[in-house]
């Protein structure tokens, strides 16, 4: 048996459970992996609520990141084994726990040179902002790009390699003292969007003619003033719906402001395949390995804590990644 924090119901953090689970042996294709360090993510309190209808059946454990070590393997799995280190952003959810069993197609070799701790706080926050500055809108050197929850998890990895890229990058954040931090990890400009205006900063920096791209995790509430902060041809790349879901896309106004692009982005179409996946992790721990990234780790709580993890990034209180201990 393990400790795992499980769901028997959606609703608030009253609804996580901390139980003892059978794991149990790995299947053909699996492992058994023991749990070092459990990523959290802002995607972990929309299942929670059963917004982001992943879970194929209650009681569920919630959790889609983590780091550890092969404890055994299934039948039919080749180049992992025993001991392995490894981690993974999973599709299924099930990384709230000291082990678990997981397809081993999820996962990869961890290098020497990236830890677990890095592992855990950097697989899905890290590998998103590889696809989304490289694949969705590779944003080129000299390029300026406004990118929202900029001191968040996902925030802070696009600041520091959006700069280490050589793009300008317009940063908006809840509070003056995440201003500092985003300054602090490659943003040239710091935007506090609760007392200032973005759109106003953004073409004032651009000399007016609007910023090439946006990276939006934050949906409803900044959508409008996104749209009116871009250069014609400029490029909405949507992730996330932190604030709330966007409103109805309007093709007309895409077309009156500036013949826009606009896309709504998931990581699971950027890792359509085990070698985008593999080339994927292999870009990021080679930007961890360069320094061009540093995995800032602003939060660590304990497994039996992890509401309180929830309650935190919901109120937009975290910054940079955050870890579950085990
Ligand atoms: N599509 C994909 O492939 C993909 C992959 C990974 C993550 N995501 C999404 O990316 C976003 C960021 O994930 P993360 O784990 O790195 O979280 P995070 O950015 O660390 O936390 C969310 C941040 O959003 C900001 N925010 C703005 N308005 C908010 C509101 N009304 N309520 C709550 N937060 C608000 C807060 O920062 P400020 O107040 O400072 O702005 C808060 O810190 C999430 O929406 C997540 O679902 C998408």
């Amino acid at each position: 048996m393990v400790k795992a924090v499980r769901i028997h119901a959606f609703g608030d953090v009253d609804v996580l459970k901390l139980e003892e689970i059978e794991v149990g042996d790995p299947g053909p294709g699996q492992l058994r992996l023991r749990h070092t360090v459990i990523g959290f993510n802002f995607l972990d309190i929309a299942v929670r609520k059963g917004i982001y209808p992943v879970l194929p059946e209650l009681p569920s454990v919630l959790g889609t990141e983590a780091a550890g070590v092969v404890e055994a393997v299934g039948d039919g799995v080749s180049g992992l084994k025993e001991g392995d280190r490894v981690a993974y952003a999973a599709t299924m959810p099930g990384a709230y726990a000291e082990a678990r069993l997981i397809d081993a197609s999820q996962v990869v070799l961890l290098p020497d040179a990236v830890s677990d701790e890095v592992a855990a706080a950097s697989m899905l926050k890290g590998m998103t902002a590889e696809y989304l500055i490289h694949r969705c809108y590779p944003a080129q050197a000299g390029e300026t790009a406004l990118v929202h929850a900029a001191a968040g998890g996902v925030g802070l990895f696009l600041c520091q390699w959006l700069a280490a890229k050589g793009v300008s990058v317009i940063g908006t954040v809840g509070s003056d003292a995440k201003k500092d931090t985003i300054l602090a990890n490659g943003a040239a400009h710091a935007v506090n969007y609760k007392t200032e205006n973005f759109q106003e900063v953004a073409r004032a920096v651009t000399g007016g003619t609007g910023v090439d791209v946006v990276y939006d995790s934050v949906g409803k509430d900044h959508y409008q003033r996104s749209i009116d902060s871009l250069r014609p041809r400029g490029y909405m790349v949507n992730f996330g719906n932190s604030s709330g879901p966007l409103p109805p896309i309007d093709s007309v106004e895409l077309n009156v402001k500036g013949s826009l692009f606009f896309t709504k982005a998931s990581m699971r179409f950027y890792q359509l395949s085990r070698e985008e996946l593999e080339n994927s992790a292999a870009t990021l721990f080679g930007a961890i390995a360069s320094g061009d990234l540093t995995t800032v780790i602003g939060q660590r709580y304990k497994l039996e804590d992890v509401a309180t993890a929830h309650t935190d990034v919901a109120e937009g209180r975290t910054t940079g990644s955050t870890v579950i201990t085990i």
